[in-house]
């Protein structure tokens, strides 16, 4: 399958090129590497989108009353695209991200592209980027689909127009066959979603409130923090870009997503590959004890993959899990991987290979 946007970008951008020239695959880190192209598509004043363009990397315009920087009206996606051992591409289960993303604009009051026309605009972003994405093994390509609400609005009200844009960036392994285990610290005091609220939305304002927690946590040594219900701050719900699962005997248990919780595309497919593998899989409250008791952690998302958790820290008390091989996390990691880089059946059908 060869593609119109498959070769070599037709202009020259020579920041691009340069920072291409000098790619280190063997060495990717998780770091914001730009890439050839964006994708942008506006909305008309009545909401409708119709055709986007690719566009060279770069800034892009912006009013300064756009309700996106004065009201956050904003969401965003994160996927990736996978090199297959024989040099193709495909993506992952991408109409969950459009269909997550269209529940947020409805509440955000935003016009949001059809599921065809977003997946048709990530395709053509990966083709026209696609010798970003790093080879089989080493990495994959970060996708980052934006819709925010971009028209120039006085008071507060949702803009009349919006933008979706894509960008793309080529990231390494954030999981290196279990040697990095995450050390995660409870967060008593803030919670990171309420009820009624939009924790269950991928809301650009979800984020930033929360980036001291996790500075201090991290100054500390941790990883990041695992948040808890802001209503009897006893359960646990997300860590700041994850979803947190625990492992006891043959049950793996994952916190229930009632609106405070992100619904992970990553989470929801660990769910049907555990019970493909003939575990049990719950979704339900699980209370900071039973992840104190658990034989082992894991967190899962887009950009951590399957993530190993070595211990968790609670009131000064930290508790430490198994890692590493023969573990039900590395099982169901190498089961995720090998469906998302084409190398074991896909018998679901979440593979959408695009060259
Ligand atoms: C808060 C939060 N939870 C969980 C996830 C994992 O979701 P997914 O598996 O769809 O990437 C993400 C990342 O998208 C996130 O930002």
């Amino acid at each position: 399958m060869e593609s119109t946007f498959s070769s070599k970008p037709s202009h020259m951008n020579r920041e691009t090129e340069e920072i291409y020239e000098k790619m280190d695959w063997n060495n990717l880190g998780f770091g914001l590497t730009p890439t050839d192209y964006i994708y942008v598509m506006e909305s008309t004043n009545g909401g409708i989108f119709s055709e986007g363009t690719l566009k060279p990397y770069g800034n892009i315009d912006i009013n300064p009353a756009a309700s996106v920087l004065n009201y956050g009206q904003g969401l965003f996606e994160g996927m990736k695209a996978y090199r297959r051992e024989d040099g193709g591409i495909q993506l992952f289960r991408p109409e969950e991200n459009a269909l997550r993303m269209q529940k947020g604009a409805e509440r955000l009051l935003m016009a949001a592209p059809s599921v065809e026309q977003f997946v048709n605009a990530v395709k053509q972003t990966v083709l026209a980027n696609k010798r970003w994405v790093p080879p089989c093994g080493k990495g994959s390509l970060y996708i980052r689909p934006l819709l925010f609400g971009s028209g120039a609005v006085m008071g507060i009200n949702p803009a009349p127009e919006s933008t979706f844009l894509i960008f793309t960036c080529p990231l390494g392994n954030f999981y290196k066959g279990g040697s990095a285990p995450m050390n995660l610290l409870i967060e008593e005091s803030v919670p990171r979603a309420f009820p009624e609220g939009t924790g269950g939305l991928k809301n650009i304002s979800n984020y930033s409130p929360v980036f001291s927690v996790a500075k201090e946590a991290k100054a500390k040594g941790f990883s990041d923090v695992l948040f808890l219900d802001a209503v009897d701050h006893k359960y646990v719900e997300e860590v700041s870009s994850c979803n947190i699962f625990i492992v006891k005997g043959n049950v793996i248990s994952t916190p229930e997503t009632l609106g405070t919780i992100l619904p992970g595309i990553t989470r929801k497919s660990i769910i049907e590959i555990a019970r493909d593998l003939g575990l049990q899989a719950e979704e339900r409250k699980v209370p900071v004890e039973d992840v104190l008791d658990a034989d082992e952690v894991f967190c899962s998302g887009t950009a951590v993959g399957i993530s190993p958790v070595g211990s968790v820290t609670y009131h000064d008390k930290r508790v430490e899990f198994k890692t590493g091989e023969g573990t039900v996390s590395q099982k169901l990691f190498d089961m995720l991987r090998g469906i998302q880089t084409g190398a074991l059946e896909d018998k679901h059908g979440w593979a959408v290979r695009i060259c």
